[in-house]
């Protein structure tokens, strides 16, 4: 069982990543920019008593960054899986200070 980081957990491919995660016993860090708004998190972690800790995080905001990192490293740091990003516009995975240049969703 690993404890794991998913960002732009609340839809697409970060919700799906959140979902086979739980499903194969780990503990999952979802992170999104609106908890209240993400039902389908809100299911899961129904789903999973114990297993989904859903946190805020909005990637181009610097504090956003801090308080979930203080957040996610207690009591251990998690592997990030990172499902947020946009569809146009901008590079996926940009915002290069929170994400890890080497990737860990394989
Ligand atoms: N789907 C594919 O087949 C595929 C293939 C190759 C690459 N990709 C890339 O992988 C990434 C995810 O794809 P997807 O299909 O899952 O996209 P998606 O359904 O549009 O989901 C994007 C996720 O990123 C979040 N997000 C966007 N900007 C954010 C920010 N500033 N801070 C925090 N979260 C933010 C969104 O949150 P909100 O709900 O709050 O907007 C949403 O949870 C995209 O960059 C996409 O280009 C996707």
């Amino acid at each position: 069982m690993q404890r794991i980081l998913v960002t732009g957990a609340n839809r697409g491919l970060g919700l799906e990543f959140t979902r086979q995660l739980l499903a194969r016993g780990d503990r999952v860090l979802a992170a999104c920019r609106h908890p209240g708004k993400a039902l389908p998190l809100t299911e899961l972690s129904a789903a999973y008593p114990g297993h989904l800790h859903v946190l805020p995080l909005e990637l181009d905001k610097e504090r956003s960054i801090a308080e979930a990192a203080r957040e996610a490293a207690a009591p251990a740091r998690p592997r990030p899986a990172h499902g947020a990003g946009t569809t146009s516009g901008s590079r996926p995975g940009s915002a290069g200070r929170c994400c890890p240049r080497r990737r860990t969703n394989r």
